[in-house]
């Protein structure tokens, strides 16, 4: 078999990006290499984690239903231990802490933020369903020392970088730092992440909605609408929508940035801001779907441009290709 001449590991990738960048201090660089090495402990993990559940004793279970509990926890120390010593972080906030992250005052003062959700989709680990890692970097804006909440709670539109990591059939690391969206493969056989999805675009019309529509009753009625409208039958314009609901957003993101269509999390009578985390997941998920040519907004606007308050604001989300994702925000402002 021949050796494919697109060989390229993330490592020696995100190389090669730093290299357009002459002033660039390799700073950032290392940034995104020592997450390269937390992806990978964390996927250690994970896939044990799914062997004890497959193979399943008695014993086994008691002991899964422990790990596997711990296992949101074991990825939140994973990355913040790996993300510690970097020197190059100045602030760390995690989903699983209440507030900032405290750093090791020897290696508190880099240039940038860390901000991330250890383990997406914690509700599917146990049945072996795709879970994921999601991370947002930001430059600091503070001068010196160590960080604080004004170097964290800056818009969307300033990340610097944004990505995450799947554990699904296979572990994949997709990330963007504003210059396209790029997938890497993990080949556990060598544990190295291999490019095999460069400058990922998502299509600008796909069949799939993804949304949780067991909330269909609490949801307002103009988007009730909009939900009804997808499942109405007319052959033209592609309808009725195929559904697609996995509850780990890492892996619907991934489904629709793949195959197109558009995944909703909105606010409802429950959950009046919606149920996910602007800081640590819509971010994030929002700089990668831009990147790759979709869109991503609140019902009024840009996802990116949402001014934060909290590390743990929540913000009702519509995003994905663009032609869905204006349709949806037509029906939310009745424009249709
Ligand atoms: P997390 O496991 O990090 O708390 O996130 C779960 C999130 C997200 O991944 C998913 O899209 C959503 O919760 C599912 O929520 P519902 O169970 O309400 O559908
Ligand atoms: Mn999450
Ligand atoms: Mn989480």
């Amino acid at each position: 078999m021949l050796i494919s001449t697109k060989f390229m590991t993330l490592e020696r990738f995100i190389r090669q990006q730093e290299e357009k960048f002459p002033q660039a201090t390799g700073e950032f660089t290392n940034v995104l290499f020592a997450l390269t090495l937390a992806a990978k402990l964390v996927w250690r993990e994970v896939s044990k984690a799914g062997l004890v559940n497959i193979l399943g004793t008695t014993e086994q279970i008691n002991v899964s239903g422990d790990i596997l509990k711990k296992l949101d926890l074991f990825a939140d120390e994973t990355i913040r231990r790996t993300m510690f010593y970097t020197g190059h972080l100045c602030a760390m906030a995690s989903e699983e802490s209440n507030g900032l992250i405290e750093m090791p005052t020897k290696y508190n003062s880099g240039k940038y933020v860390l901000i991330y959700d250890p383990l997406d989709g914690s509700s599917n680990i146990d049945a072996n369903i795709t879970i994921g890692t999601i991370f947002s970097i930001f430059k600091r804006v503070t001068s010196f020392g160590q960080g604080n909440l004004d170097d964290c709670l800056q818009p969307g539109y300033k990340q610097v970088a944004a990505g995450y990591i799947i554990y699904g059939t296979s572990t994949m690391f997709v990330y963007t730092t504003g210059q396209g969206v790029h997938g890497f493969t993990l080949d556990p056989s060598v544990g190295e992440f291999l490019l095999s999805n460069e400058n990922i675009k998502i299509p600008p019309k796909g069949k799939f909605y993804s949304i949780n529509e067991g909330n269909y009753n609490l949801w307002d009625p103009k988007f009730q609408k909009y939900i009804n409208y997808l499942k109405e039958i007319d052959k033209q314009s592609g309808r009725p929508y195929s559904l697609r609901y996995i509850g780990t957003m890492v892996g619907d993101i991934h489904r629709t940035l793949l195959y197109g269509g558009i995944f909703m999390y909105p606010a409802d009578k429950k959950n009046p801001n919606g149920k996910l985390r602007l800081m640590y997941e819509c971010n994030p998920m929002s700089y990668i779907v831009e990147q790759a040519g979709g869109r991503a907004i609140n019902g009024e606007k840009r996802i990116l441009e949402i001014q934060p308050d909290s590390l743990h604001q929540q913000t009702p989300i519509f995003i994905g290709s663009t032609e869905e994702v204006t349709l949806c925000e037509k029906f939310l402002k009745e424009e249709n």
